[in-house]
């Protein structure tokens, strides 16, 4: 009897270890000697980041960017680059006030006016941002008001006081270690040069640079909200790469796109990436858009010759490019391909879209001319099309009269773009007649 209740205690305790969350110390730090940093910048957007983001885009260099409201306001461009190309955008409040002093009504206005600013700029509701506090000054009121992981620094470069290149250089490099948090200020050009000039250094000892999000993660650590963090441990524990598009699907609800997303699957014009997967946030593929928008016509894909030296036979969008191609819904790249494993940009959707209710007899002759600020960046086979979705309300700008034209969509995106081709299909009884008529 004994035997038997120590056994079944060893067994309940094994189940209670296995069941308990994996703590870092848990983790067996990997061989490979792998040492995760998050460089982070306060106070931009500023006129020397896009000089900032070009090194890193060409290092491959992920960061993250605290910034002040007012500046993401008046540089939308750079917030947008920022967040395509994988930078993390965090809050250092409206217009940089001591927060400690302020009440928890006007704490949670700085917070949110940025949020929404930064929101104008995507065009899409990013959610909430982490917050670092200007002066790094915080209390139990302002970590509660936040209501967000607050983020401080292991390193201080002082770079606004000392506005040296080499200098900022020295204090990165010096200041470097296996889970930590660089403070350094984008809105001075010796800080840009200095952190550019410390890259290389810190890769050949094993740095790779990610943003903060991705430090904790890759940690094995959960951020709570609320909880202030300075560094992440120096453990030498790195889980891998995170999947940047992933998403945590059971809260779907909470999804900008959630409603679009609802739309597209119950009306059968996009399927999820597997059965409780829809994959909002991952980009779509030209192959894919051109199969969704294929399937809106209702009619059989098959028996139509492919015209394009790379959309091989028999992959599950060869019929539908085919049946596009042959309809004029898609014409390729001019040079026998159709690039269908590329992600679709905006102004080739909008093309897709306009030479889908062409087909389908929408008059487009009367279109009155849109124009953007960043009208010169539309090419000119894609201007005609771009003025037809939007007059017809399937696309908009992404805020601040901006179009994007080279700029990606995502799966929540186009799910929105393919419900609102439907609603105006289904509220235009002459194009619904044209399919009815074609499908017989
Ligand atoms: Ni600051």
């Amino acid at each position: 009897m004994k035997k038997l209740l120590l056994l079944v205690v060893t067994v309940l305790l094994m189940v209670m270890v296995a069941a308990a969350p994996l703590s870092a110390e848990e983790i067996t730090p990997d061989a490979t000697g792998s040492k995760l940093i998050a460089l982070t910048f306060d106070d931009g957007p500023g006129k020397y980041t896009d000089q900032l983001l070009d090194a890193f885009a060409e290092k491959d260099v992920k960061a993250t960017f605290f910034v002040v409201g007012s500046n993401a306001a008046r540089y939308p461009d750079i917030i947008r680059r920022q967040y395509n190309e994988g930078h993390q955008i965090a809050n250092h409040t409206w217009n940089h006030p001591q927060l400690t002093s302020l009440s928890v009504a006007r704490i949670q206005n700085e917070l949110y006016s940025t949020e929404d600013a930064i929101d104008n700029a995507l065009g899409f509701d990013i959610g909430r941002l982490m917050l670092r506090p200007p002066y790094g000054a915080h209390n139990a009121t302002v970590r509660s008001a936040a209501n967000v992981p607050i983020i401080y620094w292991s390193v201080d470069t002082l770079d606004w006081k000392n506005r040296n290149a080499t200098t900022v250089k020295n204090r990165i490099i010096n200041g470097a270690s296996d889970g930590a948090i660089i403070l350094l200020h984008d809105i001075h050009s010796t800080t840009v040069q200095g952190t550019i000039a410390a890259i290389d250094e810190l890769k050949n000892q094993g740095f790779t640079f990610v943003t903060v999000a991705e430090l904790f993660s890759r940690k094995g650590i959960t951020m709570e909200n609320g909880v202030l963090y300075k560094s992440a441990p120096a453990n030498g524990v790195d889980l891998g790469p995170v999947d940047p598009y992933a998403y945590d699907e059971t809260r779907l609800h909470e999804h900008w796109g959630y409603e679009y997303i609802c739309y597209a699957k119950d009306n059968g014009l996009m399927i999820g990436l597997s059965e409780d997967k829809f994959g909002p946030n991952y980009p779509m593929t030209r192959a894919m858009f051109a199969t969704v928008l294929s399937r809106l016509s209702g009619e059989s894909m098959s028996g139509y010759e492919n015209p394009f030296t790379d959309v091989p036979a028999g992959e599950w969008y060869t019929d539908a490019i085919s049946w596009a191609a042959a309809k004029g819904v898609v014409n390729g790249h001019g040079d026998g391909t159709f690039a269908p494993d590329d992600e679709v940009t905006r102004e080739e959707s909008a093309v897709m879209i306009a030479n889908f209710l062409r087909y389908y007899g929408m008059d487009n002759s009367n279109e009155v001319l849109v124009s953007f600020s960043d009208q010169d960046k539309i090419s000119s086979w894609a201007a005609k099309s771009v003025t037809i979705v939007v007059n017809k309300g399937i696309m908009n700008g992404v805020g601040n009269n901006v179009f994007d034209p080279q700029g990606t969509a995502t799966r929540a995106q186009a799910a929105t773009l393919l419900t609102k081709v439907h609603k105006l299909m289904q509220n235009t009884p002459a194009m619904l007649h044209t399919i009815a008529a074609e499908s017989e």
